[in-house]
């Protein structure tokens, strides 16, 4: 069936359509309830049973592929090569789950993961969704308090982490980053599992640690617990406008239909194919497309410890997709900028070499056409750019390469995949001709995979998602349709930026600035950055009666966000102002100060309280480097 009909397919009848999907999975009890609706409020496949574990592992080795690799560890870092096939990792998947059942892990219990790019990363998350408990993988590159905050939203009675994560050259000891944020948490940890690598040996506290190789060679292999398609198999916290994070909650069934359609219909790949998606589980990307999608649909993941440059050089992921014979790669554009910048001419690109690939797939932020160019030049492969996010779980928009090849446009991410019903909207809620620029909104319900509420707080769900607009999720991003119906994704329109790919609050950046003494006001904007996409801007007005040295004040913002946010923040910038843009109200102008580092025409609205203020930041800006 082509696309259009496919499309209008799982608009006009989802329960028909996504049936269907369901059929190829191995159910416990296969679902007859398709979609159901109670208030506004919809499920998926709400009388399913089912294992997320099951339909990864142990279906494909009952149906005797067994000794097919299912995941392949890459090290550059340190030197690592490493080879699963579904039965070697069933058998540690297993056994893992029986250490943590002996730690009292069940159904529904929550354990949070910090671990660097190694494959107990995925045995930890597969083990617990053998036994129907609910993870939280945390990004390495978090502070502890960061990782203390969601320990306090989730409140696991297990942490599992590593003893050590390596950026580049660096060993960067986790152990006591988990002990700190243990120690700032509220909620009580019992238990914490320390995988114990070469580069770093931790300390363990007797009372509350184990060795994951110890507890892993005494526990009895723990068989699959049957859950309900609609029981929660992970948390994932994303950035939000507030300090708080949002705990995105995914449930197992529509996770597992959506992803194993997406891998025919979206990346075009057959069981049995090497999938790479150069992210880290530590990210949406990672859940999806490093651990869960691939091994489902049965194909061969890639789980590699290093970055696109440096690890040894620009041509590490060329290098990957020869080695591996890499059918589709996934990474973000920040990747791709960083190996043009080091490799502008291609030379390390050997298009010969590169025979086993079909496609290039980039998400995570805007892909710039510049990007977009250099890739498809250097390499002579499609490349695909899909929009998506945490909350979705699976692309929104992409090129459906699996189902109909489109042309694809720079700048766009192609059609709506099947099952998304994307509109764009103006103000008051009606949808916009073609070509006019307004909020990316998708009418209800969302297909199966996508967020079904936030942990423990369905008001939030629905103040931060559905509230906007009656009968419609809405996105937070801005952009349009083009006659052709493609759609341009332009934008955050909230305070939500992006930087290398990673999804940050500047809100929760204000937050800590503003905890620093001599300020008495601040804000914090992403800025255009060559590499990264954005980079954090921050901009303080000082107390009254402040004495300090604007680079030593400078320094220390920076080493508070570092300390409370993390390294991932790359928060390196920050400028003292007389005074910032705000309305009569005393609102902050973020979108004018928006406008002026990107040196666009500046929009001074009606309300603006002192036009003068925008003069002043300007010549601070100017001070600074930061405009012309
Ligand atoms: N654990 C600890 N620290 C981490 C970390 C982790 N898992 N990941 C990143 N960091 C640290 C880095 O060491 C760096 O620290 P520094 O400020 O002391 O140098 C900081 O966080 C910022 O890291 P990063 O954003 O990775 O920047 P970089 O300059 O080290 O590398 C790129 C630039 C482009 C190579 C890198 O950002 C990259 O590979 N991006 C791809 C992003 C991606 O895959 N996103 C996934 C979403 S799809
Ligand atoms: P995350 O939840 O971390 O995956 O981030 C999701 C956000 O990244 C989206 O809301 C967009 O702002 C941005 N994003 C993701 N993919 C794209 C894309 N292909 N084009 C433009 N922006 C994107």
């Amino acid at each position: 069936m082509d696309y259009q009909s496919q499309y209008k397919r799982a608009i006009s009848d989802p329960n028909g359509f996504w049936h269907d999907q369901a059929k190829k999975l191995p159910w416990f009890t296969s679902p007859e309830n398709i979609l159901s609706e109670s208030s506004g409020r919809y499920e998926w496949f709400s009388d399913g049973e089912m294992n997320t574990c099951y339909m990864a592992l142990d279906h494909h080795v009952k149906q005797g592929r067994g000794d097919q690799t299912a995941l392949l560890y890459d090290s550059p870092v340190t030197g690592t090569k490493q080879s699963f096939t579904y039965q070697h990792l069933l058998d540690e998947v297993s056994r893992f789950a029986g250490a943590l059942q002996q730690k009292g892990v069940t159904k529904g219990d929550r354990v949070v993961i910090y671990m660097p790019m190694i494959p107990q990363a995925a045995i930890a998350m597969l083990a617990c969704a053998r036994l129907g408990a609910i993870h939280s993988v945390v990004f390495g590159g978090f502070a502890p308090r960061e990782l203390a905050v969601r320990i306090d939203d989730a409140k696991p009675d297990v942490i599992v982490t590593a003893s050590c994560g390596i950026e580049i050259d660096r060993v960067i000891e986790y152990k006591p980053l988990v002990d700190e944020a243990i120690r700032l948490a509220q909620h009580s940890v019992n238990h914490c599992i320390v995988f114990q690598r070469e580069q770093a040996i931790a300390d363990l506290d007797a009372s509350r640690d184990s060795d994951w190789l110890e507890v892993a060679s005494n526990a009895e292999p723990a068989p699959c617990t049957s859950v309900k398609a609609t029981d929660p198999l992970y948390i994932l916290y994303t950035s939000g406008t507030t300090g708080k994070p949002k705990g995105v909650v995914r449930d197992n069934g529509g996770h597992a239909v959506a992803l194993n359609f997406s891998l025919n219909a979206i990346y075009n790949i057959k069981p049995g194919d090497v999938f790479w998606a150069a992210s880290d589980v530590g990210w949406v990307v990672g859940h999806s497309y490093i651990v869960y999608g691939p091994l489902i649909y049965g194909a061969t993941t890639i789980m590699y410890e290093g970055k696109p440059v440096r690890t040894p050089d620009a041509g590490a992921f060329w290098r990957v997709i020869e080695e591996y014979q890499v059918s589709v790669i996934f990474a973000a554009p920040t990747a791709f900028r960083a190996i043009r910048k080091e490799d502008p001419e291609g030379k390390k690109i050997n298009p010969e070499a590169l025979s086993c690939l079909n496609a290039i797939y980039m998400a995570g932020e805007r892909l710039d056409p510049a990007t977009y160019d250099w890739t498809r030049e250097q390499t002579g492969k499609p490349v695909i750019d899909h929009w998506w996010q945490t909350e979705t779980g699976w692309p929104i928009c992409a090129n459906p390469v699996g189902i109909e090849a489109f042309e694809t446009k720079p700048g766009s991410s192609t059609l709506p995949v099947p099952g998304f019903d994307v509109q764009v909207l103006d103000e008051s809620g009606n949808e916009l001709p073609a070509n006019e620029q307004g909020a990316i909104a998708i009418k209800l319900p969302m297909p199966p995979g996508c967020l079904p509420t936030i942990w423990q707080d369905d008001e939030r769900f629905t103040a931060s998602y559905l509230s906007r607009y009656d009968g419609y999720y809405c996105s937070g991003d801005g952009g349009y349709k083009d006659a052709d119906g493609y759609v341009f994704i332009m934008g955050r329109t909230d305070d939500v930026i992006n930087v290398a790919g990673h999804r940050l609050s500047t809100g929760e950046m204000e937050e800590v600035l503003a905890a620093h003494p001599a300020v008495a006001e601040c804000t914090v904007i992403g800025v255009a950055d060559s590499m990264k996409g954005q980079v954090p801007l921050g901009m303080v007005l000082l107390k009254d009666g402040a004495d300090i040295d604007e680079s030593a004040l400078e320094a220390e913002l920076i080493a508070m966000v570092r300390d409370a946010i993390g390294p991932v923040a790359s928060f390196k910038q920050a400028i003292v102002v007389p005074r910032l843009p705000k309305t009569r109200s005393g609102k902050i102008l973020r979108k004018v100060l928006r406008q002026m580092v990107s040196e666009e025409t500046v929009n001074v609205p009606s309300t603006i309280d002192d036009p003068q203020a925008i003069d002043d930041v300007k010549q601070s800006m100017r001070r600074k480097g930061v405009i012309q």
